[in-house]
């Protein structure tokens, strides 16, 4: 009898946390996409506070010409010009803001592409063609040196 309590009190503790807990893992993710004005990216948009570095390049060995591209980490960066500045690298989050697939980079029409329903993204990361509703959302590009990194 006394066993029986105790598990009952035990289980019903237990309940009582999970609930507290989701209830709280729903709020932060309300919180995180109205923040981020990210539109629904879900693979990275929780984890980034806009200082993380999500992707370091070695721009003496990647990313050396034109179209050249590199996605991880759930970002992707594009080579779209000469030289080493940060105009000549476009960042984005790789996911597609309909359900979160990562997408591709045609370097042939410099768009990306979501294979899983069609989706398609102007170079800029701008919505050409749905279901998406959004774009892919921007991520900052520095420079150090011959030193890339997209935050
Ligand atoms: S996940 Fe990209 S179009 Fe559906």
């Amino acid at each position: 009898m006394e066993r029986k309590e105790f598990l009952n009190k035990l289980t019903g503790g237990i309940a009582f946390t999970c609930v507290a807990c989701m209830m709280e893992a729903c709020s932060k993710d309300s919180a995180s996409a109205g923040g981020s004005n990210s539109g629904g990216t879900a693979p990275v948009g929780g984890g980034t506070g806009g200082n993380t570095v999500l992707l370091t390049v070695n721009l003496n060995t990647q990313l050396l010409n034109v179209g050249d591209f590199i996605s991880d980490n759930g970002v992707i960066v594009v080579r779209i010009a000469a030289g080493n500045s940060v105009t000549s690298f476009t960042a984005l989050t790789n996911a597609c803001p309909h359900a979160g697939y990562a997408v591709t980079y045609v370097k042939t029409s410099n768009t990306f592409n979501c294979a899983l329903h069609g989706s398609n993204f102007n170079g800029d990361g701008s919505l050409k063609n749905g279901p998406a509703n959004s774009g892919l959302t921007k991520k900052t590009v520095e420079i150090s040196g011959t030193t890339l990194t997209v935050k």
